[in-house]
């Protein structure tokens, strides 16, 4: 059986999710507990609540996520991030059991490339080497030659021979990118993050002149017009690395706000502001899917082991290998 954020399991159905817990629950320490009592490993990415970050047993991008998870000796990995990452880490440890406090907790990017749509694309182009973006379903991924994440997105094109074709999916903007950065030009899928596609040029703009001293920071799945104005660009690691080095004081950063929980604990005395989006109704630079986790639903998937990744056993052989060659590239 296959579970995806659309599929929710009859446990799910009744409601175990979203079961009563007692008022005299503390919740940091019942998820402590719960962590030794049935060995299991919190996985947690940057995007998530503060408080969920601050118990993670491995903080980090995707990359690194998933190089944790292929290592993982425990019993149980609780993946505190989106469903791609949960099912990722299935299929590189699959004799482990993988679990996402929220089945729900999708993502954009992933749902902008059905698989039917991009088998029939791949075979427009046969000859194509598949470069496909990590936040892909496992479908995708058992479609694809290798995977990356934007940490490692260089490097793995860098390593296909420069005369052959590149079919890049499922972010458009990545690819674009992607193609200034290598000097390769590769066919894109068009698909993209509505996070990152939310941000406001004319306000980013407009608070770097009130700022004269901030330095604008931005992660490759934004527009091109806001790279191109970005005295940085890289993954979320590469984010946080970056204002840890530079000497400047103040940041508008352009990703996900779950990453300056993280920035303002390493960098304490600088000043780190979420970069505006264009609808200013809603809080569109937050990612709805990644925010679906939450400290209840945490305690209530680790203490009933569900909802569980179960992936076909075909599907994860043929969806590991493009996984492991990126693995492989560091
Ligand atoms: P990274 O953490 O790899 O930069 O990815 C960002 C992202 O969009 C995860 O969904
Ligand atoms: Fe997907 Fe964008 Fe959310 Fe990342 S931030 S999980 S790419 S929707």
């Amino acid at each position: 059986m296959q579970t995806n954020p659309t599929q929710l399991t009859d446990l799910q159905k009744l409601g175990y999710l979203n079961a009563p817990i007692p008022k005299d629950v503390d919740l940091v320490a019942a998820i402590q507990q719960l962590k030794k009592e049935k060995n299991a490993v919190l996985l947690a990415h940057y995007y998530q609540d503060a408080a969920i970050q601050e118990l993670a047993d491995y903080l980090g991008d995707s990359l690194y996520l998933a190089q944790m998870a292929a290592k993982v000796d425990a019993a149980i990995i609780v993946f505190a991030g989106v469903h791609f990452m949960a099912e990722t880490a299935k299929i590189i440890n699959p004799t482990k059991k993988v679990l996402l406090p929220d089945l729900k907790a999708g993502c954009s990017l992933a749902d902008s490339c059905p698989p039917a749509d991009f088998a029939a694309f791949k075979a427009q182009h046969p000859n194509a080497v598949v470069v496909t973006y990590i936040n892909c379903s496992a479908e995708i991924k058992a479609l694809s030659d290798i995977v990356c994440t934007s940490s490692n997105a260089k490097r793995v094109i860098d390593s296909i021979p420069m005369d052959r074709e590149i079919i890049f999916a499922p972010d458009r903007n990545l690819g674009r990118y992607l193609m200034k950065e290598t000097g390769r030009e590769m066919l894109l899928w068009d698909g993209s993050c509505i996070v990152h596609e939310a941000f406001s040029f004319d306000k980013i703009v407009a608070l770097s002149k009130a700022n004269p001293t901030a330095k604008f920071i931005a992660h490759p799945e934004s527009e091109s017009p806001v790279l191109e104005v970005a005295h940085y660009i890289g993954s979320t690691s590469g984010l946080l690395n970056f204002v840890q080095k530079d000497p400047a004081t103040t940041y508008i950063v352009a990703t996900e706000a779950g990453i300056l929980h993280e920035m303002q604990k390493q960098c304490p005395e600088k000043t780190f502001i979420p970069a505006p989006v264009e609808d200013e109704t809603c809080a569109c630079s937050e990612c709805a899917y990644m925010k679906l986790n939450t400290l209840e639903k945490l305690y209530n998937c680790m203490r009933h082991e569900q909802p569980e990744i179960l992936l076909d056993e075909t599907l994860m052989t043929s969806a590991r290998q493009p996984i492991e060659r990126m693995l492989a590239l560091g």
